[in-house]
């Protein structure tokens, strides 16, 4: 059994901006989904896990060890795939997959040809293996990430909106990868595609404003909006005023018709009732 302990985090960045404060989590086996929109503070929670920046205050620990205090443990145990991978240097897959390899300290030639290949297949890019990735198109170049992520077989995998412009059969392909990876590992995903978490994720937290503002299962989300949510179509002029009134937690467009949902222990007259989404929920727990 794997184990992240996250304890009273916080980082603030040399402008004086806050990005994590006070965060305090506990993750174990599988996969824990990180939801908050930009600006949350989901990238600055995975770069400081991830050793490549330090904490203001706080303590990080994996499976007893504390990562903060021992870069190299961390250097070898987790893999990482950044949200901005940055410029890809005029190298095959294979090459560049041997060049970092190196790097995370598999020194074995063997062992090492034998884990690039074994991971290229994986993320099903073995037929392109001396194709520069820069030549990638978006989801390959996304599960050439993973491969990285997964040279020297780390225990704690982080995964910063791999899916962020990826069609819609790609980002399938690419969540199937993910999901067959976090049998025996820590899988940590960050994004704000609701949905992503909801098929994914065991656990999940809330995040905004570099505050943790709701952590659970999606089931538990969902179960907690019971007999709660209710909806109605409005006047784009009306809606001020149910703003007023009600707690509106979302608002779409149906064929152009404005429908509101809100959050009330009673049916509003006029209103109807609403299957619970985690959707929902997590526009609920935002503030
Ligand atoms: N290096 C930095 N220096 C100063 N401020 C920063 C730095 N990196 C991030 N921030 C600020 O910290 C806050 C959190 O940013 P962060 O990138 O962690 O959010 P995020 O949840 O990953 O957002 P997104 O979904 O857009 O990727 C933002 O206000 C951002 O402007
Ligand atoms: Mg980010």
């Amino acid at each position: 059994m794997k184990r992240l302990e996250i304890k009273t985090l916080q980082k603030i960045y040399p402008n004086g901006v806050k990005a994590i404060d006070n965060i305090s989590l506990e993750i174990s086996n599988g996969m824990f989904g990180l939801l908050g929109p930009n600006g949350a503070g989901k990238s600055s929670l995975m770069k400081t896990i991830a050793g490549l920046q330090k904490p203001t205050s706080g303590t990080i620990h994996f499976n007893g060890v504390d990562i903060v205090k021992e870069p190299a443990f961390v250097k070898k145990s987790l893999g990482f795939l950044p949200q901005d991978f940055g410029v890809y240097p005029k190298v095959s897959a294979y090459n560049l997959l041997e060049h970092l390899a190196i790097l995370k300290g598999v020194g074995n030639p063997r062992e090492r040809k034998s884990q690039i290949i074994n991971l290229l297949e994986k993320v099903n890019l073995l037929a392109v293996k001396n194709k520069e990735v820069y030549t990638f198109s978006g989801g390959m170049k996304q599960r050439f990430g993973v491969a990285q992520a997964l040279l020297g077989n780390p225990q704690l995998i982080i995964v910063d909106e791999p899916t962020a412009g990826l069609d819609p059969e790609e980002r399938n392909r690419f969540n199937m990868l993910l999901s067959s990876i976090s049998e025996d590992v820590i899988v940590m995903l960050s994004t704000h595609l609701v949905e992503d978490v909801f098929n994914l994720c065991s656990k999940l937290a809330i995040i905004q404003q570099g505050t943790i503002r709701a952590i659970g299962k999606p089931s538990e989300m969902i179960a907690s909006l019971k007999g709660k949510v209710w909806t109605k179509a409005i006047d784009h002029s009306e809606l001020q005023a149910y703003r007023s009134n009600y707690k509106v937690i979302s608002q779409h467009l149906v064929e152009r018709v404005l429908h509101i949902s809100v959050y009330a222990n009673v049916q509003p007259s006029g209103f109807f009732p609403v299957t619970p989404t985690l959707e929902l929920a997590y526009f609920q727990y935002l503030q």
